[in-house]
């Protein structure tokens, strides 16, 4: 691709206004169309396989390669496409399909650019787990779902972060950056599907649902608490804290609430060019700004 098919590729990804005017009720088939064309038309078509690594310096190098987050970094992006793609075969509406079939190739994306990316900087990697297809595939999607809602919330300032202060080299913010706000929308995206399917559902099936978010939400916490002790459900030691003590991994003076201030910025920045009909994931925002609240 030319350098302007780029530029406009990665313009269009970060901006979009769905094309029927109006008001939208939440649960409505116009809002389905507006989520599921939101995130088919802003797909951005860079392909993995051309990307340049940048030579780095030995410095650079050593700190990048040592980062402890690639393995749960490819990791998670493998459980998000096998969870996704399960999820989406159960779908029978064309559009919904559509949009959760691009959803679950851009997950298989982003690790082939981590894999493409471990390759050229030679990062060691532990030998991958086995992925599960989940049992209850509506399941598996709630748990990617809320889990990117969590994880990408935090990423995102730490990512400014460490372009800040350069500790990732300019070049490989510029490669990673599309895979930022392709998290963006697929929080954006989930977070109005969440909202549509709790609406369309049947007011005798919301109860069970409501229960599995719950479960869900619970499921997420222990994970996370499991990983900050640094052990997996097997006992392995894992490298996953890196979303809860990232910015002391990466050597970043930052206090706390410092994040928790680059995070919300950075989360308002990259949702703050989609269809303002959309509802935006509140929920991890909410909570960090409480959270910010008891600290100086
Ligand atoms: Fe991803
Ligand atoms: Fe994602």
């Amino acid at each position: 691709m030319s350098h302007d098919a780029v530029a406009a590729a990665d313009h269009t990804m970060r901006h979009w206004d769905g094309g029927e005017p109006g008001r939208i009720r939440i649960g409505s088939d116009a809002h389905k169309r507006l989520f599921c064309r939101m995130i088919l038309d802003t797909h951005n078509p860079y392909k993995p396989a051309v990307i340049e690594w940048p030579a780095l310096d030995a410095d650079t190098l050593h700190r990048i390669t040592s980062l402890p987050i690639w393995d749960i970094a490819v990791q998670t992006e493998g459980k998000a496409k096998l969870r996704v793609a399960t999820y989406t075969n159960t779908i029978a509406d064309p559009l919904l399909r559509e949009a959760l079939t691009m959803d679950g190739d851009e997950e298989a994306r982003h690790k082939v650019v981590l894999s493409k990316m471990v390759e050229a900087y030679g990062i060691p990697l532990a030998p991958e787990p086995e992925y599960e297809v989940p049992k209850d595939p509506e399941w598996g999607w709630l748990v990617t779902g809320y889990s990117e809602c969590i994880d990408s919330f935090f990423a995102f300032g730490l990512f400014e972060s460490a372009k800040r202060t350069g500790y990732f080299p300019a070049e490989l913010v510029e490669t990673f950056e599309p895979v930022m706000q392709e998290e963006a929308r697929h929080i954006l995206f989930f977070a109005n599907w969440v909202a549509w399917y709790r609406r369309q559902l049947p007011w005798w099936r919301r109860p069970a649902f409501e229960l599995k978010v719950m479960r869900v939400w619970l499921f997420l916490i222990w994970e996370r608490i499991g990983i900050a002790k640094g052990l997996d459900n097997n006992g392995e030691m894992q490298d996953a804290n890196f979303t809860i003590t990232g910015h002391q991994q990466i050597g970043l003076d930052l206090k706390i609430s410092e994040l928790l201030d680059l995070c919300l910025a950075q989360d308002s920045f990259r949702m703050g060019g989609y269809d303002e009909r959309l509802l935006r994931p509140t929920f991890v925002p909410r909570m960090a700004r409480l959270a910010r609240r008891f600290m100086r």
